[in-house]
């Protein structure tokens, strides 16, 4: 009997849908290539279903999802909700409730095309972002007194933990050792990311990361402060290698890497805790102007579901999907990740097919 996963389908807002349905088109051909089986479970929840119900997310959907082995979504995010209500329940809500501790974002550069930046090849940009997911200024504390009037005072908590800053750090650490030393590189880098010189609480992260490094003689160790490394992404890219850092410097550092490797069109991400359940997506958000017009770009997804495949334990499938979409970009087969430059469903079937002529050619 073949292997069967249990994976949940949470296609989410806006353009959700349609970039997660070309994500399961291709997931159709992996399985059939690798002999290996999925039983999906929709998960209905997102705006619609909160203006039908009045339902975030509830608990009793956290319960079903903490057996599966991973769980892919689109995106949240509806202009008729008020700013932040669905993305909390139902994004930071799976990142928190499942402990997914750690944000992984790839910022891999396939085609010199796709990037802003003169000069700039596949050789340079090839970073793996590890981003703190359930702590900082996400931690959900936060108020304001006196609201609305001139002496109104607004008020969030970053947060720290040890165990939070450790957890995440000696994942990175790990990460980075697995990935090696990059081309004529003696050792693996890991690169921590803070503002510890005006963010105080954040020397936590400082000595943590001290700490840690001592069991790690082979990964090299750099620190930049994030307004630095912003510069360095943009100036130098090619001196990152592995990264790690808070939840809200992850954030925006990751969106600016997504613009080096051709947009939110590209940019994957898993929201991880390794040996249990996890989420994959697209770093991108709902875009609800182009919801059901088939021009966003599903590769954000369907490279999120290669984060995934690692996951689970089909590392060559994994490797496949990936070096599918590299192929389709760098042959100029995929010309473009520009929301309608190429059909959504064009783009999804593109990788399909191109995912099952390879394995008949190996075959
Ligand atoms: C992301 C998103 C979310 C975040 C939002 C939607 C809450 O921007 O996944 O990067 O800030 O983490
Ligand atoms: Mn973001």
């Amino acid at each position: 009997m073949s292997t069967v996963y249990d994976i949940g389908v949470l296609p989410g807002d806006g353009i959700g849908e349609e970039v997660v349905n070309e994500a399961l088109k291709v997931l159709d051909a992996i399985q059939q290539v690798y002999g290996f089986q999925t039983r999906r479970e929709h998960l209905p929840y997102g705006a619609e279903h909160f203006l039908k119900t009045g339902e975030t997310m509830p608990e009793a959907a956290f319960d079903r999802i903490r057996d599966m082995h991973a769980v892919i979504f689109g995106a949240i995010g509806d202009p008729r909700i008020e700013v932040g209500k669905l993305e909390f329940a139902i994004i930071a809500g799976m990142r928190h409730k499942l402990d997914l501790f750690v944000n992984l974002r790839p910022v891999k550069l396939y085609h010199e095309s796709l990037c802003p930046l003169k000069g700039k090849t596949p050789e340079h940009i090839d970073i793996m972002f590890c981003r703190e997911n359930t702590e900082d200024a996400y931690a959900g504390i936060y108020g304001a007194t006196k609201k609305g009037s001139e002496h109104e005072i607004s008020l969030q908590q970053m947060v720290y933990t040890r165990r939070g800053t450790e957890r995440i750090i000696r994942y990175a650490f790990d990460l980075a050792r697995k990935r090696g030393p990059k081309p004529g590189k003696e050792k693996a880098q890991l690169t921590m990311i803070d503002k510890a010189n005006a963010v105080r609480a954040q020397d936590i992260w400082t000595r943590v990361f001290e700490e840690v490094a001592k069991e790690y003689p082979d990964v090299a160790t750099e620190h930049a402060y994030i307004d630095a490394a912003c510069m360095w992404m943009v100036k130098n890219p090619e001196w990152f290698d592995t990264a790690v850092t808070t939840n809200l410097f992850g954030d925006i550092i990751t969106d600016l890497g997504a613009m080096l490797i051709g947009g939110m069109g590209i940019a994957a991400s898993g929201n991880i805790h390794p040996g249990k359940v996890s989420m994959f997506e697209g770093i991108h958000g709902s875009a609800p102007k182009y919801k059901g017009q088939d021009k966003a770009s599903p590769l954000a997804t369907i490279l999120a579901m290669a984060l995934m495949l690692d996951h689970i334990g089909q590392q060559e499938a994994k490797k496949e999907l990936e070096a599918t979409v590299a192929d389709l970009l760098q042959t100029g087969r995929i010309r473009s990740l520009r929301a309608g430059d190429h059909k959504c469903s064009e783009l999804g079937t593109m990788v399909r097919d191109e995912f099952l002529s390879r394995a008949r050619a190996r075959a």
